[in-house]
């Protein structure tokens, strides 16, 4: 295992040059207009896949994007781990707030960053994650440590829902036998903390309409005797919480599993700097449910956040009108125990009960997707858990990140694999943001550490 980081080192320059090679094409899943570039990329992953010595590479079609397979059967009586990852990325917009071209990879150093960061769209989540892996199978190879069996699989759609992969998954569970899936698209707690993701939350996103008069009216004329569909909205929205920003959506509660004093205390041991945080977003004070910390806030406890809300004349200038209707993008984040469906449908009647007579209200419900917790006594949590302390020389600790992979519950169910969400990113490295990036050191890092994950978990 020595060898390995020399090799890492030697290559470096190569192993840099080809993720910017992925992070120069615009995989935007969300937007059509970038179809063709979401199919070239997943062609790239599979160019690489084969380069860096996996066999039987393909692109397997989906209803949408296809993924990508691949794998390196070594010994049948060896485990096999199957990794996940994604080559699609979010949309880079606002443009204008980038500081480089979003798909014009560079590297610029920061303060939390002195080595150095990938600039670009998708460098972090899940481009650079992702293609840690690759490079690691490589490394694996080139220094015969592979130990045991792996399989790949890099989806296209995870930035807007994994909608297809389910019956993929179906359809395929043969093929995807595997005893463990490894992920990296998670974050640590700083590059000197390096900790584990053990919970994903769950994901409610619906959108909703209000519409009241048939048409768009002049303010003047209808303002002050019927209902503003837009304020309406906001009213109704603002409902949802109460002074505590508890949600006020009957039962939205009932089925969140609670932590225990023993395990909120531990929880509270977790290294968290407020004002690096408050900073770090240039506000002054945090906000959310009381009772809880702000750790607490985005790890254990569901939200109910505005994603979106538009409605009326947002042209230049001034234009007096009394829209017809407003809408809104609303995402409910959940938590262990809680369902999406069941989630969705109190968000449904709750959210038309409380309409006014004066207008008309339609919930439409987009992707959602379950929570999933990791047990830290696990075989996989284990092995993560001593190939970071390997390579970062510390224990890493385990954490409650916020985001969602909702493909994690559904492996589980389908498959019968538990996941590991072996991550290496930053929470500040702006994903979904302008100006994401990826710590040159945190891909390094990523790829001298995965070989030891597979190391460990081989072991008896
Ligand atoms: N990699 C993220 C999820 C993530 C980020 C988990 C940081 C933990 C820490 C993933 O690509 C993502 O953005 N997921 C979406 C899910 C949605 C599109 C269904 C999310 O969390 O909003
Ligand atoms: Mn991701
Ligand atoms: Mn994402």
């Amino acid at each position: 295992m020595e060898s390995i980081n020399s090799y890492i080192q030697e290559n470096k320059q190569r192993f840099l040059d080809e993720l910017f090679e992925l992070l120069r094409i615009p995989s935007v899943s969300a937007d059509p207009k970038y179809k063709n570039d979401v199919i070239k990329t997943a062609e790239k992953v599979k160019e690489k896949l084969t380069e860096a010595g996996a066999d039987n590479v393909e692109l397997m079609p989906t209803a949408g994007y296809p993924i990508v397979y691949g794998e390196k059967l070594i010994d049948k009586n060896l485990p096999t781990i199957l990794v996940y990852g994604h080559y699609d990325v979010q949309p880079a917009d606002p443009l204008e707030l980038w500081n480089s071209g979003p798909f014009e990879p560079i590297i610029k150093k920061t303060e939390i960053h002195p080595d150095g960061a990938i600039f670009a769209r998708g460098s972090c989540d899940d481009k650079g994650q992702m293609y840690m892996h690759v490079k690691a199978l490589e490394v694996m190879l080139k220094n015969n440590v592979l130990p045991c069996n792996v399989k790949f699989m890099i989806e296209g759609e995870e930035e807007v829902g994994s909608s297809n992969l389910g019956t993929f998954v179906k359809q395929n569970k043969e093929k995807l036998k595997a005893d463990v899936i490894l992920i990296s698209d998670t974050s640590i707690l700083g590059n000197d903390l390096p900790s584990i993701d053990v919970g994903l939350r769950g994901l409610s996103y619906v959108e909703v309409e209000v519409v009241g008069p048939n048409r768009d009216l002049h303010s003047g004329v209808y303002g002050g005797a019927v209902a503003n569909p837009a304020q309406v909205l906001c009213e109704m929205i603002a409902s949802l919480k109460d002074e505590n920003n508890h949600i006020t959506i009957p039962g939205f509660y009932d089925d969140v599993l609670e932590l225990s004093k023993e395990e909120r205390a531990e929880m509270a041991l977790t290294p968290f700097d407020l004002k690096a945080f408050t900073d770090d977003l240039g506000i002054d004070e945090v906000r959310g449910e009381t009772g809880f910390s702000t750790i607490e806030r985005t790890g254990i406890r569901p939200t109910l956040e505005v994603n979106g809300i538009w409605g009326g004349y947002i042209g230049e200038g001034a234009k007096t009108v009394l829209p017809s209707k407003a809408n809104a993008k609303i995402s409910m984040r959940l938590v262990p125990n809680q369902n999406s469906d069941k989630i969705t449908e109190l968000f449904e009647n709750h959210f038309k009960k409380i309409a006014p007579p004066s207008v008309k209200v339609t919930v439409k419900p987009h992707h959602g997707g379950e929570p999933y917790i990791t047990n830290t006594t696990s075989k996989e949590y284990l092995a993560a858990a001593k190939a970071m302390e390997q390579t970062f020389g510390k224990k890493p600790i385990p954490t409650r990140g916020g985001g969602s992979i909702p493909i994690v519950a559904l492996f589980e169910k389908e498959l019968g694999l538990k996941s590991v969400l072996m991550g290496f990113g930053l929470d500040s490295d702006a994903l979904h943001s302008p100006n994401e990036h990826y710590g040159v050191f945190n891909y390094l890092k990523g790829i001298e550490t995965i070989p030891y994950f597979f190391k460990y978990y081989a072991e008896k």
